[in-house]
């Protein structure tokens, strides 16, 4: 298999908005074609496509806001996995922010989402010793009252 890991092009949305759908990423409080417009507006460049044979099979949103960094829409095509892709997307996003400087990276885990969580404990993610807090700012979609802090 030959994929390689670049930076997002606008060529991508329908693919990656579909991806993130078959991946089950896609929650009725968020809007993915926002999250995506807001990502791209920040300009860092930090959604990266894993690609084989020019499709896009897989992707990782990165950030670095000057203290940690942050991973989200890790997403491997049910087609691809279990055969290094996500790690691979991993270690692309680990590179973009040692580039950067940033000393440590975060992420959020669903609780029921256990096999994500085998997944990273796999490449070296540790359980920290912290609740995750949110709140929601803007309201993107019809999610439940309870569910509006969610990530
Ligand atoms: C999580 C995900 C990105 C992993 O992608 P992948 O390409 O299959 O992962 P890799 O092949 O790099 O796996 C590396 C190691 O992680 C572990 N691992 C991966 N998937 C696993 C699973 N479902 N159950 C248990 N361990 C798993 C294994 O140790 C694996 O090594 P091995 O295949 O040699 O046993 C993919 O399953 C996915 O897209 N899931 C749906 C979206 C999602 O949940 N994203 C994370 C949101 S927080």
């Amino acid at each position: 298999m030959s994929v390689t890991v670049r930076a997002f092009r606008e060529a991508d949305r329908v693919a990656l908005l579909a991806l993130w759908e078959a991946c089950g990423l896609v929650m009725p409080w968020n809007d993915p074609g926002k999250d995506l417009d807001r990502k791209l507006a920040v300009g860092d460049g930090g959604l990266l496509v894993l690609e084989e044979a020019g499709v896009a099979v897989g992707t990782v949103m990165v950030g670095y806001e000057g203290h940690r960094g942050w991973l989200n829409y890790l997403a491997v095509s049910p087609t691809h996995r279990r055969r290094g892709c996500g790690e691979r997307l991993v270690r692309a996003a680990e590179d973009w922010l040692a580039e950067r400087g940033c000393p440590k990276v975060n992420l959020q885990v669903r609780t029921a989402n256990t096999a994500a969580a085998r997944f990273y404990e796999a490449v070296g993610f540790r359980v920290d010793d912290c609740v995750s807090y949110g709140k929601r700012l803007i309201d993107d979609g019809p999610g439940d009252h309870e569910s509006r802090a969610k990530s």
